[in-house]
C-alpha cells in the first residue's frame, strides 16, 4: 500500500492542530514537514518549533524535509521536538555519509533527497544507509508548482536498482503530486508521495486525501 504524507506547507498556519489533525483522521501516513531557510532555497518557512508545536496532536510519524544548507547543525533540535524521520538534500551535504550516519545515531530514520537535475549516481554509495530517498519533482522551495514527469525517468532508475539489490528503502515523490500525478508516480515505483496544495488547496479536504489514496 502506498503511503501518503500531507505537506502542511500548504495549510492554514494560524490552525495547525486542526490542519493535522484533519489529515491524521481522513488516512494520511506521515505528517510531511517543509523547513526551508532563505539560503538553500529562495523561501523562508518552519523550524524545529513548528514540530514540537504539531507533536502533542498527531502519533502520525513527521517526516521533516530540510531544504536548508549545513543541516548538521539542526539535527539534535528537529530530533528533540519530535522528528521521526530526517531527510536533507544531496546538494547540500558536502559530508553525506556522515550527515545520514549523524542522523541515524539519534535514534530516527534517515534520508537523502535529489532535485529534479541530481543524478542517482550521487548517492549510489549511501543506499545501504537510507532509509528513504526522496525524489523533487518540483524544484524545492514553493508548494503548488507543476509536476515534472522526467524526474520519473530517475525513480524508475532506482526502483530497478532497489529491486536488484534487496534493499527496503522507502521511495518518495515530492512535489506537484495529485490525484492524476500520482499514477504515473506509483507506476514507477513510488512507495510514498506527498501533496501540498492537492489536499490543503481543496474545498473538501479529506475527500481530496482519499481521492489521492484511491487513485
Ligand atoms: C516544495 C516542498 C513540497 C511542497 C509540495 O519545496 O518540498 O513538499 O510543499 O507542495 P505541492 O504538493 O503543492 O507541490
Ligand atoms: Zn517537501
Amino acid at each position: 500500500m502506498v503511503k501518503i504524507a500531507p505537506s502542511i506547507l500548504a495549510a492554514d498556519f494560524a490552525n495547525l492542530q486542526s490542519e493535522v489533525q484533519l489529515v491524521d483522521q481522513a488516512g494520511a501516513d506521515w505528517i510531511h514537514i517543509d523547513v526551508m531557510d532563505g539560503h538553500f532555497v529562495p523561501n523562508i518557512t518552519m523550524g524545529a518549533l513548528v514540530v514540537d508545536a504539531i507533536r502533542p496532536h498527531t502519533k502520525l510519524p513527521l517526516d521533516v524535509h530540510l531544504m536548508i544548507e549545513n543541516p548538521d547543525q539542526y539535527i539534535e533540535s528537529f530530533v528533540k521536538a519530535g522528528a521521526d524521520i530526517i531527510t536533507v538534500h544531496v546538494e547540500a551535504c558536502r559530508h553525506l555519509h556522515r550527515t545520514l550516519q549523524h542522523i541515524k545515531s539519534q535514534g530516527i530514520q534517515c534520508g537523502v533527497v535529489l532535485n529534479p537535475h541530481t543524478p542517482i549516481s550521487t548517492i549510489e554509495h549511501v543506499l545501504e544507509e537510507v532509509d528513504v530517498v526522496l525524489f523533487m519533482t518540483v524544484n524545492p522551495g514553493f508548494g503548488g508548482q507543476s509536476f515534472i514527469p522526467s524526474v520519473l525517468k530517475k525513480v524508475k532508475q532506482l526502483a530497478d536498482l532497489k529491486q536488484q539489490h534487496g534493499y527496503t528503502f522507502e521511495i518518495e515523490i515530492d512535489g506537484g503530486v495529485n490525484k492524476e500525478t500520482v499514477k504515473e508516480c506509483v507506476a514507477a515505483g513510488a512507495t510514498v508521495v506527498v501533496a501540498g496544495s492537492a489536499i490543503y488547496g481543496a474545498a473538501d479536504k479529506e475527500q481530496a486525501l482519499r481521492d489521492i489514496k484511491e487513485a
